[in-house]
This record gives C-alpha cells, sequence and structure tokens, in this order.
C-alpha cells in the first residue's frame, strides 16, 4: 500500500467525441496504490475510450487527468508507459512462435557482447521469465517454449507478469478473462490479486460481474458513455452488480418472452392450439 492516498490515475470530468460520436460524457475515476478497480459497462459503453485515454492512445477532448497528484496530458502511448502506465489488451502483442522468454523481452532485448558479437542474452532472459511468473504463482517449465502453446490464461499471465517486470505501477487490463474458461479465467484473477498485492493500482474491465467481484474493491459503472458513479462491495451486492450490468429491464422482458414459448409449448401439448397457430409452432420448432 503507499503511504499517501493521491490516486495513481485519477480522471475528472473528462468527456471523449469522435466527430458526432459522444463516447465518453463527463466521466470521473480514481484508482490507488493496491486497489483493484474494476470498470464495467455494456457493449459500447466507453470503457476501452476510457482506457485508451489513460494509456495515451486518446487524449480527452474535455477535462482533466492526473498521475499521481500532476496533471498530465499525453501525446503517445510510450508517455503513459514513462509514467508506469502498462496496459494490456485483449488481442496480445505477442508472437506466438517465439518463445515465452522472448516474448517477455519484445521491445526490451537483454543482450551480451560488443559490436558484432552482440546477441541476445537467452540465458538471462530465460531465467528472469521463469522468476517472473514463479513471483506470480506460475510455473513454468520451459521459458524456451513457444508463447503459442501456452492457454490463454497463461499468456495473458505472460503479459501482465512482463508489465510488473518492466516497473508498472498502473496496471491496466482490457478484458483479459472474456475469452477464458472458468479455470483459466482463474489464473488470471489471482495473477490480478497478486498484482494488488505487490502494490499496484489495477483497472479491470470485464463483462462478467462474477470476475468483477471476486477480485475488485471499487466499480466503476458505465452506460452510454456516462458513469452510474463508483461503488465499494458494500455499497453493491452481488446480485445488485449482476443485475446493473445484465439490464435488468431486458432481462425481465426475456424472462416474459420465455414465460411465453413456455405457455405455448404446453397449449401445443395440450392439442389447444388451432390448426395454423399449430403450424406456426411447428414452423417456429
Ligand atoms: N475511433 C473511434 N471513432 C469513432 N467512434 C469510436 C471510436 N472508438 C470508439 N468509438 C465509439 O465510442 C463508443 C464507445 O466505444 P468503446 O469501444 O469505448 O466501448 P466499450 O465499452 O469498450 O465496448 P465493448 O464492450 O464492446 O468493448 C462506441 O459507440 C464506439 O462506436
Ligand atoms: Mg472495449
Amino acid at each position: 500500500m503507499s503511504t499517501n492516498n493521491i490516486p495513481r490515475v485519477e480522471v475528472r470530468n473528462i468527456s471523449k467525441y469522435f466527430g458526432n460520436v459522444i463516447a465518453l460524457s463527463d466521466v470521473s475515476m480514481a484508482v490507488r496504490a493496491g486497489e483493484v478497480m474494476c470498470l464495467l459497462g455494456d457493449n459500447g459503453a466507453g470503457k476501452s475510450t476510457l482506457i485508451k485515454t489513460l494509456s495515451g492512445v486518446h487524449q480527452q477532448s474535455e477535462g482533466q487527468y492526473f498521475v499521481e497528484g500532476e496533471e498530465v496530458r499525453f501525446n503517445s502511448p510510450r508517455d503513459a508507459l514513462n509514467r508506469g502506465i502498462a496496459t494490456v489488451y485483449q488481442d496480445l502483442a505477442m508472437i506466438p512462435l517465439m518463445s515465452i522468454s522472448r516474448n517477455f523481452f519484445l521491445g526490451s532485448e537483454p543482450t551480451k557482447g560488443i559490436g558484432p558479437l552482440k546477441r541476445f542474452d537467452i540465458a538471462f532472459a530465460n531465467r528472469v521469465a521463469h522468476e517472473e511468473m514463479a513471483k506470480m504463482g506460475i510455473d513454468i517449465r520451459d521459458p524456451s517454449q513457444p508463447v503459442g502453446t501456452l492457454s490463454g490464461g497463461e499468456r495473458q499471465s505472460v503479459a501482465i507478469a512482463r508489465a510488473v517486470y518492466f516497473g508498472a505501477k498502473t496496471l491496466i487490463l482490457d478484458e483479459p478473462t472474456a475469452a477464458l474458461g472458468v479455470k483459466q479465467a482463474g489464473t488470471v484473477l489471482r495473477y490480478i490479486a497478486q498484482a494488488r498485492a505487490r502494490g499496484l493500482a489495477v483497472v479491470f474491465i470485464t463483462h462478467n460481474p462474477h470476475h468483477a467481484y471476486a477480485v475488485g474493491d471499487r466499480f466503476t459503472i458505465l452506460k452510454r458513455g456516462r458513469t452510474f458513479g463508483t461503488f465499494t462491495k458494500e455499497e453493491l451486492s452481488r446480485e445488485e452488480m449482476v443485475r446493473m450490468m445484465s439490464g435488468a429491464d431486458e432481462l425481465d422482458a426475456l424472462t416474459h418472452e420465455l414465460q411465453e414459448f413456455e405457455h405455448t409449448d404446453q397449449l401445443k401439448a395440450e392439442g389447444k392450439l388451432s390448426e395454423t397457430e399449430q403450424q406456426l409452432s411447428d414452423k417456429l420448432g
């Protein structure tokens, strides 16, 4: 935990326009060291736009952005990285045929020797990749095996370990568990908790309220570019979160619709449908 309470990253009243599209409107949020902030919301809610603003891909159209209390304006992801803000995107920038350790050091290769003899220091890379993964509780047997042979969850874990090793203070994860099965998602969630325990500030985007509830300390909910606010676990039960994220009204409508189907099936079974209704029902399967 940090000794002070100044957020690692904070945005105040930011808006982002793409031409006529209002992707974000008057959004405020903050993340502190040793905390997991979940960013929740439906498709198109503005989650990716918000984290791309945090990570220097976009600049906000309006509002302010602070890193450790200092107002910033990033011109590129490199600027954000220099301030310790690392982002792991869903489509990981990894090369499947290259080894785990090669991928771990992609863009920052350790070398040995000089001049024409300068080469990638394989032993060093393998050792560090293995150690860093072990620190996070993952035992990779062979760091020289291709990344393509790892599971989706393990691959996400390599990306997170890499960000931590290269000094990230704020870790932003855009739906790392979206395409994963239960067990693999568990691996990534455990990893997120580890990062928090090591004092990182984590922004975790997910569509899954159960994943959010498992590791989140606070929850910021976006809907059509606006915030519903930020909630703690005490303020928002799992049931409420599920309801909020699924869209309670839509769910009620769906329940009603499903009951209608059931009703039709029942009538059909009892032979109470007229001939045309029967044909229609058969056609619909
Ligand atoms: N570069 C862009 N140009 C124009 N419109 C954009 C651009 N990026 C995002 N948008 C629009 O901004 C809105 C928010 O998009 P965003 O990708 O942030 O949503 P999201 O919450 O990440 O959704 P998802 O859950 O589907 O990933 C959408 O209406 C989207 O079409
Ligand atoms: Mg998105």
